[in-house]
């Protein structure tokens, strides 16, 4: 219904011109919604997943913070949960970026049409950056894979990754470069893509308490200390766990390096030359950038880690929930 969705779209976006907007994180420019911010260009998108996503209860959602490693849990829940289609050798995620194998909730509602989902095969997995607050609740009774990072890893992933989006712009959009400075006040401040990042990390942990069987926290740092023990963790809780004649096969540690930041980064599909993602021309080589744990401590003073560090206690006080 080409003339309802028009309409559905044109009023979000009479909304969504309505809200406050921060010029100060280009390209990114978020809009205030909800408590909070937005990627103006998704907000009419976020919108319409508010309203008009309803997957069903078997389909899985990958969640996270922008830059807290959900290229790489797209490529491990995509993995497990066709382990029994794809051979290793034949396998898509050796053909194709990780964020094309698992759709982008926010990209698949940013055409001004309401996409039927159901048409796709069941379960699938859909990524998000919506925070738990902003999920209809029919989201809520899919399973729900949350992966958070420390703080300040995520936020000089962020600030690479901002560069690597401003450089890929054509001239006319291409606006000056983030002032690292000036996006960790803003990041402090709880003003950044996707942020507040604690109060978004906090929605899905409190979810994870509540409901352990539909939503599993994950941290990046301890992914990458076990990542096989946090797959079979993974495939447990997404159905599917791995069988005796699996584990004895090597079926995990096979899946996990075939996941593995080396392994992606060399293949010629994750690499600079293999530009244009999506309708951006931002190359899929974006998405993959040093997968270390600790490398602010190259970027960022002593003063500023501990400035985050005391935000990330105070915010985080009595949740259980630590970095
Ligand atoms: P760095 O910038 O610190 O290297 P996201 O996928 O949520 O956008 O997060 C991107 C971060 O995850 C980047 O961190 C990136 O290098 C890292 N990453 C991407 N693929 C990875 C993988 N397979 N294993 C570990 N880290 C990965």
């Amino acid at each position: 219904d080409i003339e309802r969705d028009e309409q559905i779209y044109n009023s979000y976006e009479k909304l969504t011109s309505q809200l406050p907007i921060l010029h100060d994180w280009p390209p990114f420019n978020p809009q205030q919604y909800q408590s909070f911010w937005i990627p103006a260009k998704f907000l009419p998108a976020c919108m319409a997943i508010q309203s008009h996503f309803n997957p069903r209860s078997s389909d899985i959602l990958c969640v996270g913070s922008p830059k807290t490693g959900s290229t790489w849990l797209k490529a491990l829940s995509f993995a497990v949960l066709h382990r029994h289609s794809f051979s290793l050798s034949d396998h898509p995620l050796l053909t194709n970026n990780p964020h094309k194998c698992v759709p982008f909730l926010e990209l698949l509602f940013s055409h001004r049409t309401i996409p039927d989902l159901n048409v796709l095969p069941s379960p699938t997995i859909f990524a998000t950056h919506l925070t738990a607050s902003l999920l209809p609740q029919s989201a809520l009774s899919c399973r729900i894979v949350y992966v958070c990072r420390d703080p300040k890893d995520t936020f000089v992933s962020l600030w690479h990754f901002t560069e690597r989006l401003r450089v890929s712009l054509s001239t006319e959009d291409k606006s000056e470069r983030l002032d690292l400075n000036k996006a960790f006040q803003l990041f402090s401040q709880g003003i950044s893509p996707g942020g507040s990042f604690w109060d978004h990390a906090l929605g899905y942990w409190k979810e994870s308490k509540r409901r352990p069987e539909k939503v599993l926290f994950l941290k990046y740092e301890e992914m990458i200390e076990d990542p096989v023990i946090h797959l079979r963790k993974l495939a447990e809780f997404m159905g599917c766990p791995f069988s005796m004649e699996e584990e004895r096969d090597g079926v995990v540690e096979d899946i996990v390096k075939l996941c593995s930041f080396d392994n992606l980064t060399e293949l010629e599909v994750n690499k600079d030359n293999n530009g244009s993602f999506e309708e951006t021309r931002l190359p899929a080589s974006s998405f993959f950038r040093k997968g270390k744990v600790g490398d602010w401590v190259n970027y960022l003073s002593m003063e500023m880690a501990e400035k985050l560090d005391a935000i990330t206690k105070e915010k985080l006080h009595g949740s259980g929930l630590s970095f």
